[in-house]
């Protein structure tokens, strides 16, 4: 059979419909049971190929003659609707026969009407309160069947479904029954665009690796790895008897399934059996982020069987990181876990809670490591169009995208316009174009990123951005978001609110003068240039004092300011002092939050302190990379302290296991430990800048990165101080290695190294030692 959605290879963009988009009248609106809409309709003979394009307001999933159509998951996918709704394209030549035939589209509230946004405040009906389906079946002679009022509607066995909510699925309602008919909805098929990333699907399913039976006697089982996705079962039993499951991502103390922190998500499923014999059931319209599953059965029901299958729109890998020390394979093998859960249709901040929204921050700052282990250009570049759907008229960008505060700003007022965030618009098409060489994507957001750095700018008319302390209010900053302070009785210092603003102030303006440079537009080039510069004076003015010395002497402050070249030449010595004591006198713990982060390791190997990067990045107390390893974390934490180091659960309303932010420390041990990076002059990896920078306690390393022209492997054995690296290169790459100061007495393929060298396609052989520190 062939269910291939066809969108992808066929670069099909929008179409004519013939059809009107229809809404079932058997349904009753958000939160009660579901409706499909069917159609009983006749085929002289079944010319093929067949064609179904299919799209619909909430969530959908097609059958024809009780087939399923594909195997996508939450299509049509989730974008800021009411700019753009995703069709697929499916061939379905061999569910077509001739004679009589029915299709049937199922639908549910999913992320277009179901509630999103958390606590009290939900929003239902973010936009729109009626589900509804359009769907043409094409025939090589033209159109078979296509959505409109002669289809009937009715009922869905599942009797509740919601995004955070879960699914209440009742299979005595299995036999569906056309009880309605079918409205038009006025709706506007310029919006329809061919889905504009991978589909989201099934990876392999996990057994269970324990289970066991509370004191209420409900069986707990551990699949051993946090993930998102749902709990497939089977199950037998009387009609009536019911399963409940529900998900947990740790345990407390005593093995006690603790799932406060999913906050008012309530994350179940419920099925009801019909008691006709074996019955298996996953949830058709939700997915959860879990590790554990409590399962509750009454009257007799007996699972049969049970895993935890994780969903993901990046399903493949693109990269692979390796070495010697088994925490540190672990935190990369988490990264990829946390990528995979938070990449389902959109880069969310966490599977699990009542939240689940594409962050803007969070997604800026694992952009790079997102696209070392998947190919993400695709998802980005759908992202970033629903970023640009959200941009405020002032050219705020929101702090998530699809905004389901938008169109609904009562609840939550001024969710826009926070520097570290609305920096997405400039960052994550930067990184796009850095590894996929892809100009279209500058092109396409440019406007929108020139509207949000004057946005910035005006907040405060100037260089120093002041945003205010209020959440809500115009201009406010998450700052440097969950950095730590250390004992609270004496915090340590961190970044305030105008330093970190006006660092990200200064990074946009000046990756926009660079991206200005590259398509060619010399006015907007200089503009930018000459603010850049205004901005780092005025930055070296205001936070920088006299000695070289941070007015926020913190990790953050130094470690951002220090990779963007703010520091100014006069102060680079001194400030390197400085923060290397901020980090000694932190006992080699972290002290950055989201934004301070992704800097702090790549600063300290730029400035050759690779002693310190190595004790920062090696220790396994809090806060620190690998104490959540050490606790034996399968994802990463959204906080460096998410369980204290008895196992108590650190307070429940801010704190998600699965938040992939920390794992952007995955790029430096790509681009620094493994030395491969994309070069920016030649982007999309035609040009390899190779510049390892070793960790001899990593050794042996081997990391490997598909590209578009073939695989990059590189791979290195540090005996004593001697360093035996390996690059190799497919044919399109070329590679650039200059000596750097840790690169002592390099011989490349046996010979001495003077200068740049250029690595064509092929294995190179690189031998140095690493000088003492
Ligand atoms: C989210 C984040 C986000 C942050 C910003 C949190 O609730 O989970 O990851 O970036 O809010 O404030």
């Amino acid at each position: 059979m062939n269910f291939q959605p066809m969108a992808a290879s066929d670069n099909l963009v929008s179409r004519d419909w013939t059809s009107d988009m229809i809404a079932p009248l058997s349904d009753r609106g958000q939160g009660t049971a579901a409706s499909f809409v069917a159609k009983t309709f006749n085929c002289d003979c079944v010319e093929t190929p067949a064609e179904l394009f299919i799209s619909a307001l909430g969530l959908y999933r097609c059958f024809i003659n009780g087939k399923r159509v594909g195997n996508d998951l939450l299509t049509p996918g989730w974008t800021s609707y009411d700019h753009r709704l995703a069709f697929q394209h499916y061939d379905v030549s061999d569910l077509v026969k001739p004679g009589q035939n029915r299709i049937e589209i199922w639908l549910a509230d999913g992320w277009y009407r179901s509630p999103l946004m958390w606590g009290q405040k939900a929003i239902p009906n973010c936009w729109g309160d009626q589900t509804a389906a359009i769907a043409d079946l094409v025939g090589p002679n033209g159109v078979i069947v296509s959505t409109d009022t002669t289809w009937q509607s009715g009922l869905l066995p599942i009797r509740k479904s919601g995004i955070y909510f879960g699914e209440i699925y009742d299979a005595r309602e299995e036999k569906l029954a056309d009880t309605h008919g079918t409205v038009r909805l006025p709706f506007d098929k310029a919006l329809l665009v061919a889905h504009e990333t991978a589909p989201v699907r099934e990876l392999p399913p996990i057994a269970p690796i324990d289970s066991w039976t509370d004191a209420e006697g409900r069986t707990i089982y551990d699949f051993g790895q946090n993930i998102g996705g749902y709990v497939r079962y089977t199950v037998r039993g009387p009609a009536g008897a019911e399963i409940r499951v529900e998900h947990s991502e740790v345990l407390g103390p005593g093995r006690h399934f603790d799932n406060r922190n999913y906050r008012t998500a309530q994350a179940h499923t419920i099925y009801t059996l019909c008691g006709d014999g074996e019955q298996t059931y996953a949830p058709h319209f939700s997915f959860q982020g879990f590790r554990y599953a409590r399962v509750t059965a009454t009257g007799d029901a007996r699972i049969l069987a049970i895993s935890s299958v994780p969903i993901s729109s990046v399903p493949n890998l693109t990269g692979g990181f390796q070495s010697g020390n088994a925490l540190v394979n672990r935190l990369v093998q988490n990264t990829i876990w946390s990528q995979r859960a938070n990449f389902i249709e959109v880069p969310t901040d966490c599977p699990q809670r009542d939240e689940r929204l594409g962050w803007t921050g969070d997604a800026q700052v694992f952009a790079a490591t997102a696209c070392w282990l998947t190919d993400s250009q695709a998802f980005f570049r759908k992202y970033l169009r629903d970023v640009m759907a959200d941009q405020r008229e002032d050219g705020a960008i929101s702090h998530f995208s699809p905004d389901p505060t938008r169109l609904h700003p009562k609840n939550f007022p001024g969710f826009a316009g926070s520097t570290g965030w609305g920096d997405a618009i400039v960052v994550i098409p930067w990184v796009l174009y850095t590894h996929y060489d892809d100009r279209a994507v500058l092109c396409e957001c440019l406007n929108a990123m020139v509207r949000w750095v004057d946005f910035v700018w005006s907040i405060s008319d100037g260089p120093i951005v002041r945003p205010p302390s209020r959440w809500g209010d115009r201009g406010f900053t998450f700052g440097d978001w969950l950095q730590p302070i250390g004992d609270n009785r004496k915090p340590r210092p961190t970044v305030a609110d105008d330093c970190a603003a006006t660092l990200y102030h200064f990074i946009s303006t000046d990756l926009l003068a660079k991206i200005a440079a590259i398509l060619g537009n010399q006015a907007l080039e200089a503009r930018m240039k000459r603010r850049a510069a205004e901005i780092r004076q005025a930055f070296a003015h205001e936070f920088i004092a006299p000695s070289g010395r941070m007015a926020h002497n913190d990790q953050t402050s130094y470690a951002l300011a220090f990779l963007y070249d703010l520091i100014p030449a006069a102060h680079h010595e001194a400030a390197k002092q400085h923060f290397r004591q901020v980090i000694i006198d932190a006992d080699y713990k972290i002290g950055t939050g989201f934004i301070g982060t992704p800097a702090l390791l790549p600063a300290l190997t730029k400035l050759g302190m690779d002693d310190l990067a190595e004790k920062v990045f090696l220790q396994e107390e809090v806060p620190g990379w690998l104490y959540q390893v050490s606790k034996g974390a399968t994802t990463i934490w959204e906080r460096w302290d998410s369980m204290a180091p008895d196992g108590t659960i650190y307070e429940p309303d801010m704190n998600s296991y699965n938040h992939y932010a920390y794992g952007a420390v995955c790029q430096w041990l790509f681009e620094s430990v493994a030395g491969i990076s994309p070069s920016r002059s030649a982007p999309g990896f035609s040009e390899v800048i190779v510049d390892p920078a070793p960790i001899a306690a990593l050794s042996p390393v081997t990391a490997y990165h598909d590209v578009r022209q073939g695989r990059i492997e590189a791979q290195w054995e540090c005996r004593g101080n001697r360093v035996t690296y390996n690059v190799t290169l497919p044919e399109g790459c070329v590679g650039r290695f200059r000596p750097g100061r840790r690169h002592q007495n390099p011989l490349l393929n046996g010979e001495p190294v003077m200068g740049e060298a250029v690595l064509r396609a092929g294995t190179h052989e690189l031998i140095f030692s690493l000088p003492h520190l």
